[in-house]
């Protein structure tokens, strides 16, 4: 298969639109939903991507083959009509799971990956893990079988300030669990401090991390400007400007151990705007806009291919996508809403104005043509 580079096509008048063409990506993390909530996002995924890795956190949550099989039939029978997308099925790590289950369910593609969570740390944790030494028999199975382990990585121990949690994970847990199974393929999600990226950088190849289009783009400061803002609170939460600075340039380095996910994850307005409201940020809609715009900004739209379609694929050892999506540098304004589940959800960036305006795909043909 040839291989394309992205292309900048500059229009004659320089203050002109360009168009960027990329190879197109996959999301490496989103939370698709069930029921209604599923059928109002999933198309937001799946005009983007060509396929993602779904996480488990159902209630209750994803524990089995049948389970994890029953649920990308939903996701399928929820898709647009024409809309090619491939969900990448995971399990919830709990403190019994079966390594029978997760072997069977690895080997026939039901699951892609491992799904741990710390017990309590985040939506639907409630069943996750209560001490990674419960699993290692698991983690053993996991190193043979060369299946990856998706961390979300952060302590739930409520006596640690929630700003250190994800470092505290670092030296806590994650430092112990690579010495022990130093084969073992980790995917270190959603990652949000300079920590992180040390980390990960400092560590084999066969650890990697996602990240996602709001910790690139807001500081913690975000969370509280004018008055609190439960659209921008998410888990693990927004770090310091340092942190956001460090993961802008991991993220656009070329290291092809950072690469794209989203941790789209979706609540119905009321579950946000609430005394109480629920952790996570709905940014299907805007994500390769949101993305174009921090590598723009970064001087680095020549790296967004290989970080949104490239560097996700090799980690997991899947081939690239075939087809390519078009972006253009023209202002798009976000909507405020969309219809959700009898109610709405707030988009991350809702009624902003971003630099970039994603096209949609196009075939093959057309892209061999502009090369
Ligand atoms: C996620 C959710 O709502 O399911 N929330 C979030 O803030 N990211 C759970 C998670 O990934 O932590
Ligand atoms: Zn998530």
């Amino acid at each position: 298969m040839p291989t394309f580079e992205p292309e900048l096509v500059a229009e004659s008048r320089r203050d002109a639109p360009q168009t960027l063409v990329i190879r197109q990506p996959d999301d490496w993390h989103v939370h698709l939903r069930d029921g209604a909530m599923l059928s109002a996002v999933v198309n937001e995924t799946a005009r983007q991507f060509a396929r993602a890795i779904v996480m488990p956190n159902l209630d209750p949550p994803v524990t089995t083959v049948v389970a994890a099989e029953a649920y990308r039939a939903r996701i399928l029978a929820a898709l647009a009509p024409g809309l090619a997308f491939s969900p990448l099925m995971t399990v919830y790590l709990t403190d019994s799971i079966n390594r029978g289950e997760i072997e069977r369910g690895f080997a026939s593609g039901a699951f892609t990956a491992v799904k741990l969570y710390p017990a309590h740390a985040t939506t639907n944790a409630a069943q996750g893990v209560t001490d990674v030494r419960r699993i290692y028999p698991v983690l053993e199975r996991m190193q043979r079988l060369g299946m990856p382990l998706l961390l979300h990585g952060e302590v739930a121990d409520q006596h640690v300030d929630i700003f250190d949690r994800e470092a505290v994970f670092i030296d806590r847990v994650l430092t112990k669990v690579i010495s022990d199974f130093p084969a073992l393929k980790i995917v270190f999600e959603h990652i949000t401090t300079e920590d992180a990226v040390c980390f990960v950088e400092s560590t084999g190849p066969h650890v990697g991390a996602t990240i996602t289009p709001h910790h690139l783009m807001i500081n913690r400061n975000a969370m509280f400007e004018g008055g609190i803002r439960p659209h921008l609170y998410c888990l693990p939460v927004a770090k310091r400007e340092r942190h956001r600075l460090a993961l802008r340039r991991a993220a656009t380095s070329g290291n092809p151990k950072f690469f794209l996910g989203t941790d789209s994850a979706p609540h119905a307005v009321g579950n946000k705007e609430s005394a109480c409201g629920c952790a996570g940020i709905f940014n299907a809609p805007v994500a390769l806009e949101a993305y174009a715009t921090v590598f723009d900004e970064e001087g680095a739209l020549e790296r967004l291919e290989a970080f949104a379609a490239e560097h996700g694929p090799s980690f997991y050892g899947m081939p690239l996508n075939a087809g390519s999506i078009v972006l253009e540098r023209t202002p798009w304004q976000v909507p405020s809403t969309f219809a959700a589940a009898g109610s709405h959800v707030v988009p991350f960036q809702a009624g902003a104005t971003l630099d970039w305006t994603y096209k949609g795909r196009i075939d093959d043909t057309k892209r061999g043509r502009r090369d």
